[in-house]
């Protein structure tokens, strides 16, 4: 995600946090910013698109400072502008904040806060923060001691650096949910989100976990929770070099955003699912809360893998909402001529939110004045900002070209819309607390599954070579089956194609041979006997026989050659695990096979031409 980097010291803090920040950049983000003290003033300079646009502005100005925080961002609430950029500032404009995470009670916040008199100039979650910091500091008149009040009151997650003019030789670090690493030099301290900007200072850190804040001073620091209970930190010695800290530790950034799914999945919830209600909160779907209600049909458009999302949607809302579905791919959809009524919903899913089919598929909706909403994960991208409303996924950026978080994400996404609406009909509060309980276990199951990837290694070692391969599946597993061809196909070159398992029979099964791999994406729900028959069909055929299978399924090895198993799950749940041996199946193929998987060729991140 985003990025902070904070300093306190010796030496000049603009150019030590600007190259900080900068071995950040591969991250992704869409706006950077600093906050300096001078001796005398707190100094701001922030502004939206790259680092070096911030340096012109710094340029302008002779600065020195031995301490300061800085930020590159990646929205999540509020557009990425210059204003929304971090950092943020009190109202008295003597308190500094950069912030990673979503503040999930923001809302609530600023209401009371604009109450009493407070006013907020960004459209931020973060800037609710600093202005209720600055609020508390009033009261209490002690820096670490706002910070920490603030703190205790807030839901979700945060990384924080906070400096102020009032208590100018402190820096204050916190942590929830979002990493925090103090490097620990020589009478300074540089602290930042990822170990990769401290390296070139210092190989000796600190981790703060959650709920743990840190003062720091030029010659001391000390930690504390935010629970107020002092805390002893262990000192750890970075042993990885910058390439492989970027990459988390994996060796490309696509194996570590498949890694990254249980918690960017559980990211997609945060603070929208009211598990005990078993139902939903989405505030980005309010504006168009009573045409979402009135709706007699749904449209999903998209294209790749986000396509492919929307086909798992399309259960979600048939079986959950009782809404008939259509899913379109977004390159054919605005060339027909598409029949739309204004009470129609479509959703744009894009992860990037730039792909130009399905901003031309929104445009032509907006023509025909049905209701445009976004599933987009980049927020304030073209498609986030040319839809009536949305649901943002929040996944993080997604670096590696073949997507494989955003797809569960997504998936994420539908499920809670499908659910909302669902219980806005008959979808009664029983069944919803099945789901959402359901869904709240699906971290840990992913985890499972990451865990346990030798097998996969060995099955693609395998087949590694091998020219063709079929993906089938059935019912809400097809679309994963069409999923795992197209994550083959990207990024091994392999030629592989999806199909519903039960259409094989009538066509593809003439390609089956004892050279021919067959995927099939088999869990043990509804269809399971259907799909045993068809996995038979391919075995007398010779075909090998590869099956996504529920744990505990005794019966499926008398007809695999391979077994890959995933944890059980209730029916419309099984996608966000059955896809993620495929990622990994694909990954494991394409290293055997020496492929570049982060940039295969002619591949781009969003297609931005039609
Ligand atoms: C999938 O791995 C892709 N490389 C591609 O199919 C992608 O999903 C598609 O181009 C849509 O992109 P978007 O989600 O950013 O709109
Ligand atoms: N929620 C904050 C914002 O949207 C921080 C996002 C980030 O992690 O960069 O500004």
């Amino acid at each position: 995600m985003s990025g902070i980097v904070a300093y306190i010291g010796k030496q000049e803090a603009k150019h030590l946090l600007l190259n900080g920040i900068k071995q950040l950049e591969h991250r992704g983000y869409d706006s950077a910013g600093i906050s300096l003290f001078d001796g005398k003033d707190l100094l701001i300079a922030k502004k939206a698109g790259k680092i070096a646009e911030l340096e012109k502005i710094l340029e302008q100005k002779d600065i020195s400072s031995n301490i300061g925080i800085a930020h590159i961002r990646w929205a999540t609430h509020g557009a990425p502008n210059d204003i929304n950029s971090h950092p943020h500032c009190d109202n008295s404009g003597n308190i500094a904040i950069v912030h990673n995470g979503i503040i999930e009670n923001y809302s609530a916040l600023k209401t009371k806060l604009s109450e009493e008199g407070f006013s907020f100039k960004s459209e931020t979650d973060t800037e609710v923060l600093a202005v209720f910091i600055g609020a508390l500091y009033n009261k209490v008149k002690n820096l670490d001691e706002a910070v920490r009040l603030a703190l205790s009151e807030v839901d979700g997650t945060f990384g924080i650096a906070v400096i102020s003019k009032y208590e100018p030789d402190k820096l204050i670090l916190a942590r929830r949910g979002s990493p925090m690493l103090i490097g620990i030099g020589d009478d300074e301290y540089i602290a930042a989100s990822d170990a990769s900007s401290i390296i070139q200072h210092t190989r000796q850190v600190i981790y703060l976990s959650d709920n743990e804040m840190a003062v720091l001073k030029k010659d001391s620091f000390y930690t504390k929770t935010i629970d107020n209970i002092a805390t002893n930190n262990k000192v750890h010695l970075i042993e990885f070099d910058i390439e492989q800290i970027e990459k988390g530790g994996y060796e490309h950034f696509m194996l570590k955003e498949i890694h990254e799914q249980p918690n960017t999945f559980f990211e997609t919830l945060r603070g929208r699912l009211l598990a005990e209600k078993g139902d939903v909160r989405l505030g980005g779907l309010l504006p168009v809360i009573d045409k979402i209600k009135n709706t007699k049909r749904i449209i999903i458009t998209a294209c790749g893998t986000s396509w492919h999302s929307g086909l798992v949607g399309e259960y979600f809302f048939e079986t959950l909402a009782q809404i008939p579905v259509e899913v379109e791919y977004a390159s054919e959809f605005s060339y027909r001529n598409p029949i739309l009524d204004k009470n129609d919903l479509v959703f744009a899913i894009s992860q990037s939110g730039e792909t130009a089919d399905t901003l031309a598929a929104i445009k032509e909706v907006k023509r025909k004045s049905a209701v445009a909403l976004g599933i987009v994960n980049v927020v304030g991208s073209s498609i986030a900002r040319a839809t009536d409303a949305g649901v943002y996924i929040h996944a993080g950026p997604e670096v590696g070209i073949a997507s494989t978080k955003a797809f569960t994400s997504q998936i994420a996404a539908l499920l809670l819309i499908a659910l909302h609406i669902g219980r806005m009909r008959n979808l009664s509060q029983v069944d919803g607390i099945k789901i959402a309980k359901a869904m709240l276990k699906i971290p840990d199951q992913m985890k499972s599954i990451l865990d346990n990837t030798e097998n996969i290694k060995e099955i693609a070692k395998l087949y590694s070579k091998t020219s063709n391969c079929l993906y089938l599946g059935r019912g809400i597993n097809f679309p994963v089956a069409l999923e795992g061809a197209l994550k083959l196909k990207e990024i091994s070159y392999i030629h592989a194609e999806g199909y519903p398992a039960a259409e094989m029979k009538h066509g593809p099964i003439a390609l089956i041979d004892e050279n021919m791999p067959v995927v099939f994406v088999a869990p043990q729900d509804e269809i399971y006997k259907k799909i045993i028959s068809n996995i038979q069909e391919v075995k007398a055929r010779k075909g090998k026989v590869i099956v996504i299978a529920t744990e505990g399924d005794k019966r499926i090895k008398d007809y695999a050659d391979h077994v890959i198993t995933i944890p059980k799950t209730i029916d419309i749940l099984t996608p966000l695990l059955s896809v993620l041996p495929l990622q990994l199946l694909s990954y494991y193929i394409a290293i055997e096979r020496g492929c570049n998987v982060d940039n295969p060729r002619n591949l781009v991140k969003a297609v931005t031409v039609e």
